[in-house]
């Protein structure tokens, strides 16, 4: 018995015990644009939100997290702020946000803002004082002389190479100004100065308004991307970023650089950390927890750093790895050294997340296929941790096709390539929410809605998903109280790839029924053995069983042989509990 314990300690993860909310929650990531609109105008709203909490209550989310409904011209729908304190038309009124605040307390569900501080809109009046001058505002945007063309000594061209995400220069001429400002993102984003104290001040302030609105956190948005590095130290200029050597980039495309002076700059977690203390101080005053998510895309070592340290509390990054890192083809090893990547690398005591997808990239059913709906949803809730859904998710919505003529997003529209603008398009992933198979998915009343709806709605949507007598949402649902058992709340972590195609994932807590997560990756049915986990007791009985599998809720397996149907995802619980020397 002793070796046993001793070697659960070994290979399982060490998992931090529950003490917030936040620390083993679901949050249900909303494009307000796309879940529900209550107006007709095709466009979604905050009362088409509200409306729709008690869907969100009943499939048993913690807390939801909102992209920008701020005042906004929408080039970049909504992550382009105009006024950080305003509501944006289209999606509503503060009364309303109030109304949704009201209510979302009413269900006990939390409510997360997105905080997108690298920059605002090029219509915000900070900006505009900026253009002229105003000895208030002049430094609060990343302003830079341009540079003589060597072939044209009259043109001031660019101050340098850097390029923007959405491509092409990241710097844009400003007549009245007479120099260029960095947009990072699209043109009309113009990158914040964090080197100005009052630009942190400002954005402190943001966060104070609505953190006194009874807001549980905040998702801080292309967080590495805030600092640029600091001219002073390269003679007052904002030196070029040398070449990645990236194969077939061209010098618009933004994988030509290697952004070492606008990414990940040293500053970064400092802020970060200073941002978590106003949060702290909220949690106190409010007695609520406060949760901070940040979003970066960067090399590991670089991401575990806004978690904090022994002296600095921090956030929690999202965890991309699993999204970017595995695809449809991914076999059972795979998928384990993906979630043993983030697990040896967070530092002792912290969070873990897991993230299947976002406004920004694929539909997880798209991605993994539809067949891994059901997978990737159950390791997503029965890992350690944080589950991050994107709307859609439970019921397996796959992308819409948008035409170019349809395309809206940006970074799409920014190839100006009518024929290869869907490879950099996110409007594939932002198509209205299927509610149920009427006309625009229940959507919408309005004759036409702001993106088409994706083809296939009348058969994936909620109502059909509910009504079925197995279906992605209601395995969704049933993982999703999974969750809330003690053992995989704040139980231990024991992974295995059986196979290439079947994974385990056990959760144990001693004096508490283990559970375990199987999957089939296979498209035949696999017997499967779980005797080589030591301390999982004999006798099992399902607790959540997906969409393809024979097996049903509630019946009983041995933990010798539990028949895994093609495609199958299980999640089984023993009936006695942990951690008994087994028989
Ligand atoms: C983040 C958002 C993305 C937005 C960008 C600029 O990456 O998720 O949607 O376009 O920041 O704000």
């Amino acid at each position: 018995m002793r070796k046993i314990l001793l070697l659960v300690i070994a290979t399982a993860a060490a998992v931090s015990g529950v003490d917030e909310w936040w620390h083993s929650a679901v949050i249900y990531q909303i494009y307000p644009r796309s879940f529900k609109d209550s107006n007709g105008d095709g466009i979604g709203d905050i009362n088409g939100i509200t409306s729709k909490l008690p869907y969100l209550k009943d499939i048993g989310v913690d807390a939801i997290w909102l992209s920008p409904i701020f005042l906004s011209p929408m080039f970049d729908f909504g992550y382009d702020i105009t006024d950080y304190k305003k509501i944006a038309p289209e999606y509503g009124t503060m009364e309303d946000f109030n109304k949704l605040m009201a209510e979302a307390k009413k269900l006990g569900l939390r409510v997360v803002l997105d905080y997108v501080i690298n920059h605002t809109s090029n219509d915000s009046e900070w900006f505009i004082k900026s253009t002229q001058r105003d000895p208030n505002y002049a430094d609060y945007y990343i302003w830079a002389h341009g540079k003589p063309d060597p072939k044209n000594p009259d043109y001031l061209g660019p101050p340098n190479n850097w390029v923007s995400v959405f491509r092409k220069s990241a710097w844009e001429y400003n007549v009245q100004r007479g120099q260029y400002y960095l947009h990072q993102f699209a043109v009309g984003q113009p990158d914040l100065n964090f080197r100005n104290a009052k630009v942190v001040e400002e954005m402190k302030d943001v966060l104070r308004f609505w953190l006194e609105k009874g807001v549980s956190g905040i998702r801080i948005d292309a967080v590495n991307h805030l600092y640029e590095v600091d001219p002073a130290n390269h003679d007052g200029h904002y030196p070029d970023e040398p070449l990645s050597g990236a194969p077939g980039a061209t010098p618009e495309d933004y994988n030509y650089l290697n952004h070492i002076y606008t990414k990940d700059q040293n500053e970064t977690y400092n802020i970060v950390y200073d941002l978590k203390v106003i949060l702290d101080q909220y949690t106190e005053k409010q007695n609520d927890s406060k949760i901070m998510l940040t979003e970066a895309y960067a090399d590991l070592p670089k991401i575990m750093r806004y978690y904090g340290d022994k002296n600095r509390n921090g956030s929690v990054p999202f965890n991309f790895f699993y999204m970017t890192e595995l695809t449809n083809k991914s076999n059972a090893r795979d998928i384990k050294m993906a979630i043993d990547k983030w697990m040896t690398h967070m530092p002792a005591g912290k969070v873990a997340n897991w993230v299947n997808g976002n406004h920004d990239q694929s539909r997880l059913a798209s991605k993994f296929g539809v067949d891994r709906v059901d997978v990737m949803n159950m390791l997503a809730l029965i890992l350690p941790g944080i589950t991050i859904t994107y709307q859609g998710e439970e019921i397996g919505m796959t992308d819409g096709h948008i035409s170019w003529k349809d395309t809206k997003d940006p970074q799409a529209c920014n190839t100006e390539d009518p024929v290869n603008y869907y490879k950099s398009s996110r409007d594939p992933a932002r198509t209205p929410f299927h509610w149920d198979a009427t006309a625009n998915a229940g959507f919408s009343t309005g004759s036409s809605t702001w993106l088409p709806v994706a083809d296939n709605y009348q058969t994936v949507n909620v109502a059909v998903e509910k009504a079925a007598a197995k279906s992605h949402f209601k395995f969704y649902k049933e993982v999703v109280a999974v969750k809330r058992l003690p053992a995989v709340r704040s139980g231990d972590l024991e992974v295995r790839a059986l196979c290439e195609n079947v994974i385990a994932v056990a959760r144990y807590l001693p004096g508490h029924p283990v559970v375990v997560g199987v999957i089939n990756l296979f498209d035949a049915e696999i017997p499967v053995d779980l005797n080589s986990i030591h301390l999982l007791p004999r006798d099992l009985q399902v607790e959540a069983s997906g969409a393809y599998c024979k097996l049903e809720k509630g019946d009983k397996v041995q933990k010798g042989k539990v028949t895994m149907s093609p495609h199958c995802a299980l999640v089984l619980s023993s009936t006695q509990n942990c951690c008994a020397a087994p028989k």
